[in-house]
Order: C-alpha cells, then sequence, then structure tokens
C-alpha cells in the first residue's frame, strides 16, 4: 500500500548532514505528549477531520445524483481549502465520466469571463464551496453566476446551484434558507485545508464518478497506521519528525517531489496544507516547493544540488503504472542503442533512483513515499497521511496548525477598499501607508 523509505534522511548513509536515529530517538517524550494531544483531540472533536472517516454517504449520493441525471458538467467556485482537494483528487485520476468538473479557483478576469462565455449554460450546474461564506473571490463569482442563470431559467435556477458552506453561520447559509437551496455542510470543527474528505471534496468528485468509499476506506485503513502510538511505526509521525530535525539544520524549504504528472495538482494540495499550517510566528515554516518528476529534473535539480543547503525532499513514487511501452530498436542507428528495448516504466524508475541517490550522495536530506498505485484507495491513505504530519508538525513546533492569521490583513485591506461597512479604518490605514510610496518606478 505505501511504504515510506528513510534511508537517505539518515547519518550513516548519506553522511553527517543527515540526521541520526539518536535525534529522533531524543524527541519520544515530546512525540508521546503530541500523540496523546492528537488522540484527545480526536476524542473531543477538535480534530474533526477524523470523524468524516465514518461518515454516511447515502444521502450525500442522493442528493448529487438528481445532478448527475440532469447535467453534464459541474462548475466550482471556491478556492483555498474549499477547491484544492478536490483539484487534486480529481487531476490525478482517469477520467471515465460521461461528466465534467471544472474548478474555478481564481477571479482573473480573462480567465473567469473567458470561460463562462464558453459554457453551455443549459448544461451544467453550480456548486459555491466556501465555509465562511464570507471569501471575497468566491462570493463575487457566486453573484455574477447566480444573475446569469437566474435571467436565462428564471424560478428553476435553484435546480442548478449546490451550496456547500457552514452549517448555520454565514451569508451563504442564510441564503440556503431563504431559497431552498440544495446544500452540504461543511462540519464546523473541520477547517478549509482539512476539508477534503468532507463534501467540499465529496460532492465535485461524486459527481464525475469518483469512487469515494474508497477514498475514504484508504484514509480510514491508513489512520490505523498514522496514529500508532510508536514513531517508528507511524509514517506520519515518523517523517514529521524528519521534518522538525531538519528544520533546525537549516533546512526550511520544503520540496514535495512528485515522480508523476498527475500529482501536480496533489503537491498544490499539500503545499496550502504545509504552509498555511505551520508558516506562524515569523519563525516555523517551511517554504513549500513543488517539483514534478521527470521534467524538474531539468529545472530545479540543478538547485537541489548545489544550491543553498536549505531543502528537504519528499519523493512520492508510484510503483506500478497502468500503462508500459517500451522503445522499440531502430535498425537505422546504433548511437542510442543502450535505449533499445528498455520500457519507458523503466526509464522512468532509473532516472527517479539516480536523481535519488545523487542527492543523498551530496548529503541532501530526502525521503521517499512509495504508493502501489494511483487510485482512490491510495489517493485517501496519502491525504489521511499528510493532514496527519501537518498537525503533528505543528503541535512539535508548538503552533496552531489550524489557524491562518497572517492573510487577514491582506482580506481586510480589500474590503476596506470595496467599501464594506466596518473596514473605513482598514481603507484609511491602506492610503496611509500608500502615501510613503514616492513616483520611483523604473519603466
Ligand atoms: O484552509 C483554509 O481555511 C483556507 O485556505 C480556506 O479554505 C480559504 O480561505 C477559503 O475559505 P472559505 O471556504 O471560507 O471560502
Amino acid at each position: 500500500m505505501i511504504k515510506i523509505d528513510y534511508n537517505f534522511a539518515l547519518k550513516d548513509i548519506i553522511g553527517d548532514k543527515g540526521i541520526s536515529i539518536n535525534e529522533i530517538e531524543k524527541l519520544r517524550g515530546k512525540s508521546l505528549e503530541v500523540h496523546k494531544r492528537i488522540i484527545q483531540e480526536i476524542n473531543n472533536q477538535k480534530i474533526g477531520f477524523y470523524q468524516l472517516l465514518n461518515q454516511d454517504l447515502v444521502e450525500l449520493k442522493n442528493k448529487v445524483d438528481v445532478y448527475k441525471q440532469k447535467f453534464k458538467n459541474m462548475v466550482i467556485l471556491g478556492i483555498g481549502g474549499s477547491s484544492l482537494g478536490a483539484k487534486a483528487i480529481y487531476n490525478a485520476l482517469d477520467k471515465n465520466s460521461p461528466r465534467n468538473l471544472f474548478i474555478l479557483d481564481n477571479i482573473d478576469p480573462d480567465f473567469f469571463i473567458d470561460f463562462i462565455e464558453k459554457l453551455n449554460l443549459d448544461e451544467t450546474c453550480f456548486t459555491v464551496i466556501s465555509k465562511s461564506g464570507t471569501t471575497t473571490e468566491t462570493i463575487s463569482q457566486f453573484l455574477i453566476i447566480l444573475d446569469k442563470v437566474k435571467n436565462r431559467f428564471q424560478q428553476d435556477f435553484k435546480e442548478r446551484l449546490i451550496i456547500i458552506t457552514d452549517p448555520s453561520k454565514g451569508g451563504l447559509r442564510e441564503y440556503v434558507n431563504n431559497f431552498k437551496i440544495t446544500s452540504f455542510d461543511i462540519p464546523q470543527n473541520v477547517g478549509g485545508r482539512f476539508s477534503v474528505l468532507s463534501p467540499v471534496g465529496l460532492v465535485p468528485l461524486y459527481f464525475v464518478d469518483i469512487n469515494i468509499d474508497k477514498l475514504l476506506e484508504g484514509a480510514k485503513d491508513y489512520s490505523k497506521i498514522c496514529l500508532k502510538e510508536s514513531i517508528f511505526e507511524n509514517p506520519s509521525y515518523l517523517t514529521a519528525l524528519i521534518q522538525f530535525i531538519s528544520f533546525f539544520k537549516g533546512k526550511n524549504i520544503s520540496v514535495l517531489f512528485a515522480y508523476s504528472k498527475f500529482l501536480e495538482n496533489f503537491v498544490e494540495w499539500y503545499k496550502q496544507l504545509w504552509a498555511e499550517s505551520l508558516g506562524k510566528e515569523e519563525k516555523f515554516g517551511f517554504t513549500p516547493l513543488k517539483a514534478i518528476g521527470v521534467t524538474d529534473q531539468h529545472s530545479l535539480l540543478q538547485l537541489f544540488m548545489e544550491g543553498p543547503d536549505d531543502k528537504i525532499i519528499t519523493f512520492i513514487k508510484i510503483k506500478n503504472y497502468k500503462k508500459s511501452l517500451s522503445i522499440p530498436k531502430i535498425d537505422e542507428t546504433n548511437y542510442y542503442s543502450y535505449l533499445f528495448e528498455h520500457n519507458l516504466n523503466e526509464i522512468f524508475n532509473y532516472e527517479f533512483e539516480s536523481v535519488k541517490v545523487a542527492l543523498a550522495k551530496r548529503g541532501k536530506i530526502n525521503y521517499t513515499i512509495y504508493i502501489d498505485m494511483l487510485d482512490e484507495y491510495h489517493l485517501g491513505a496519502l491525504i489521511f497521511y499528510f493532514m496527519i504530519k501537518t498537525v503533528f508538525t505543528g503541535y512539535l513546533f508548538k503552533i496552531d496548525p489550524f489557524n491562518q492569521p497572517g492573510v487577514e490583513e491582506g482580506k481586510n485591506f480589500t474590503y476596506g477598499l470595496l467599501g464594506r461597512k466596518g473596514y473605513e479604518n482598514k481603507k484609511i490605514e491602506f492610503e496611509n501607508f500608500m502615501s510613503k510610496i514616492r513616483q520611483q518606478f523604473i519603466i
């Protein structure tokens, strides 16, 4: 299923720059405390995403089935934790559904307007996802779409809408209650970036026939391993400890190097989870960096090898591919004979192994998450692995991995500039700061 190889993080294999088992052992006491806190917070439901593993999907499926029968497209209006999870899983898997999913997580006008102009409204339903119900980007999209859909379909507009939001609070919930729109709850104890296994991820994924039962099954099965007390038996804890120790050795950039073209969006999901959860107090956190094998061997690898020694690299490697192809023997030339009859899968694997060893030989700390295959089950497991690893790492740093106070200032300035009531001072603050700017632009 999932196996983690951390040989190349260890001193006795990669040399002095590595980590010793003793350094990990020394954190046993602290780890036990963090483990107990996690178990307690699961039991008292502070960590809400754990409860999602046992949710009953019957009602969710019944409600979404109605939309599946009527529509060819679902458009997601949402951003951050409200869209990255579904996007990660949808783009990691084969697209076998007759229906399409479009995820609009940007209000870049040229992108958004172009998209909606080309969209066939008759065949499309819209799912608005926002836990707070206040996110400017999502609500702006919602208002534009609402107007369009109402103009076109009058009272039938409701049949084309789904809203996923907080069970009781916010403008979207109020809208659901007033207009009786089909809705799903995001449990109050599940934060945006931890919500992929809630209706936030499951509704869109089920619409395009992704096996959400398997997704939850994978997460549930792997949760048993990722919540084990013993650090050497728990992949989330052990790799969190490797990250934690590395941080104090100056490794504050955390590369997720996925050897899969299909995991690009999964790495984006991880980037948000890791950055927003751990970047706190102006001293903690790792800058997450996306790398995709083999492509970034020809882009970032030079930096990883010979740039500043400030990175820790997590590889993801899939063991079994769905397809296979051999390089044919070409009679006209012998120049490339070393490639003849080698399978593409074999070359991909050799390249991965070679890069890993080249980095290790230079003392660059890395470890590899091997997964058997890219399917719902393994993605569910991987999601749970990363979520618990993030919480564990946060608690090792003694920070709150569930909040994101740093994003509020920018949001508040935007409200001020938009003229939202109650944010008048933010506008003044913004303008005062901007008044320092001199006209010193380079043209
Ligand atoms: O992880 C988080 O909480 C955030 O990234 C949110 O998901 C993001 O800001 C979107 O928020 P909302 O779902 O309230 O629109």
